[in-house]
């Protein structure tokens, strides 16, 4: 997906952002000696182990092992995904993303994205053509504002409005693919919606990859949704997630609720933070989207049984994802009421009170693990722990991880093992550990003191090797050689779902106690390296001579080499 976006557009914004400024304006920074430094943003601490390197244009903690550049930055703490990233950094310079070439569009659905919008259009078009449709928005309280916030639309009755309509725009293999228009069992064409109102479904981008359709009456079904299709999943897609984006709290919070007129009515009444699911269970990819977007899901359910049963998996999809920081809760509304008909009759105060009376996620999992236990019994203590622990360890490994752990202790009255090394303690531990080979020194070095590139007059040996960091060492090299100007933070953006990122992103931050003389480290690395290649040349022209015989050329190369061997 990176690759997209042409690599020197990269370069350029990366080279004009500040990561101190940039990060600075998030956490407040301190200055201490030639770095900067703050209490880490990504995990709870006392003392500030985050620490900002306006040289290197890179941060790292030293408590939990965060790293990266200011992309890297904007990924995890403003939740972006890369292009969002490097959006927001090309708006700070005024730069557009060059959009040649379809650059940064994973899959060319261009087609299909096209007819989509074209067909939106056409529903809103006709809404507002229908005055029985306007009249059953209206009476269930929506006006025409909310209704254009959410493009809603109208597909008309008939049998094939939208295929007469469409045909000539695309043919018909297009419009079925789309999902839009079905064919029957005696070969006809037909429209999917008729005689419903339209809900467009978008994607995180604003792009519109799906539908729903709304009887006005009591037929059945009540509700139709597109049929999965190249660009519509039904268990990844949120309705309403790119309007909630608009809002101001959605970075706070998103609530998730189970109908797409939940969310318009709730949006009616000023709560706008608001996505639904598809009519399907919340799924993992669900929750990672909306993670990506916001601190704290907010679900919100049925108070009777089904309600809570699909809250408990969501629940369940939640834990593994519920890395420190992040929050959920979840909440039940009154038996019979769904948050349209709550909010329609007893206002956006009541409904808040519910929201704010939610169930955090430690109070639900353990309301609903001790349901059928007398935790008051020894045995049902001991029930507790041993139900409860599996589930528990499946929460990534941290802070809130620790917590809940103990309050598990609280309530069975003893401690109970568990694994709790917070993962990015044991990465920084790695990244602190690296065992100081020569190339991870060699490739440390470097990124000390990048002008060493230029000392190396030639790759030809480096390139020759196949040593473990040797082609991190020698792309390195060629990079800077023949760019030396550029930072730190660009070089790291090369490396962007390269195989290497993970090392160098973690030899950034490493600093052995040969690095006090880089220069001698590198000098030390290639002399080691040249040794390795030289004796696994040798060896591999030693058995060759015992096998199938050498020819001129390699003897004399044998017997080169074993002259220089020799001391
Ligand atoms: P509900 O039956 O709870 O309907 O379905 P609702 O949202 O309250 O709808 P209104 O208020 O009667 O208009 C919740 C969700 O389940 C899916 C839809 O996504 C709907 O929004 N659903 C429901 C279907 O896909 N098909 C159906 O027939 C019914
Ligand atoms: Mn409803």
């Amino acid at each position: 997906m990176s690759s997209r976006i042409p690599q020197s557009f990269i370069d350029e914004v990366v080279t004009r952002t500040d990561i101190v400024e940039l990060i600075d304006n998030h956490v407040p920074l301190k200055k201490k000696g030639k770095e900067f430094a703050a209490c880490c943003p990504f995990h709870n601490e006392k003392t500030a182990s985050f620490t900002v390197s306006a040289e290197k244009q890179f941060y790292h903690c030293f408590g939990c092992g965060a790293h990266g550049t200011a992309l890297g930055f904007l990924m995890e703490y403003e939740r972006l995904d890369f292009i969002e990233a490097v959006e927001v950094l090309a708006q700070q310079h005024g730069l557009e993303i060059p959009k040649d070439d379809s650059t940064f569009i994973r899959n060319d659905h261009q087609d299909l994205y096209g007819l989509l919008e074209q067909a939106n259009t056409y529903f809103q078009q006709n809404l507002r053509q229908q005055k029985h449709a306007v009249d059953y928005l209206k009476n269930r309280g929506v006006s025409g504002e909310i209704a254009a916030k959410y493009d809603l639309g109208f597909a008309a009755d008939g049998f094939d409005n939208f295929l007469k309509q469409f045909n000539p725009l695309a043919t018909e293999e297009k419009l079925i693919e789309i999902g839009l228009v079905k064919k029957n069992d005696k070969g006809n064409l037909y429209d999917r919606f008729r005689n419903r109102i339209v809900f467009p479904i978008k994607d995180r981008r604003g792009r519109v990859i799906g539908f729903g359709g709304r009887v006005l009456d009591d037929a059945v079904p009540k509700y139709l949704n597109s049929p999965e299709t190249p660009v519509f999943h039904k268990s990844d897609a949120l309705y309403g997630l790119y309007e909630a984006r608009k809002s101001k709290l959605s970075s706070k919070s998103l609530i998730v609720v189970e109908g797409y007129m939940d969310v318009v009515a709730l949006a009616q009444h000023g709560i706008d933070n608001v996505v639904a699911t598809l009519g399907t269970a919340t799924t993992s990819q669900h929750i990672q989207q909306l993670y990506r977007c916001t601190q704290e899901i907010i679900f919100c359910f049925d108070g009777d049984r089904a309600g809570r049963e699909a809250a408990w998996r969501a629940a369940q999809q939640t834990i593994p994802l519920f890395k420190d920081g992040l929050e959920a809760k979840f909440l039940f509304l009154p038996q019979g009421e769904d948050p349209d008909s709550l909010i329609r009759t007893r206002g956006k105060e009541i409904f808040l009170q519910y929201v704010n009376d939610g169930d955090s996620i430690s109070n639900f999992i353990f309301s609903k693990l001790s349901e059928d236990i007398d935790t008051r019994t020894p045995s049902g203590k001991a029930r507790l722990a041993q139900i409860s622990k599996p589930l528990l360890e499946k929460f990534p490994n941290g802070v809130f991880k620790k917590l809940i752990f103990e309050e598990l202790e609280k309530k069975v009255g003893l401690p109970i093992s568990y694994t709790a090394n917070p993962d990015k303690l044991k990465k920084s531990n790695a990244a602190t550990n690296n065992k100081a080979t020569p190339v991870r020194l060699a490739v440390a070095a470097l990124l000390h003191q990048p002008s060493l590139s230029l000392d190396i007059e030639s790759l030809s040996l480096l390139e020759r090797c196949q040593l473990p960091g040797v082609p991190l060492l020698t792309k390195i090299i060629r990079i800077w050689k023949s760019e030396p100007e550029l930072s730190h933070a660009a070089l790291i953006e090369r490396f962007r779902d390269q195989p290497e990122e993970q090392q160098i992103q973690k030899l950034m931050s490493w600093s052995p106690p040969e690095l006090i003389e880089p220069e001698k480290a590198l000098k030390d690395a290639l002399t080691w390296i040249e040794r390795k290649t030289q004796s696994s040349r040798v060896q591999e022209l030693i058995d060759k001579e015992s096998t199938a015989g050498l020819t001129e050329d390699e003897r004399q190369e044998l017997n080169q080499l074993l002259r220089q061997k020799a001391p």
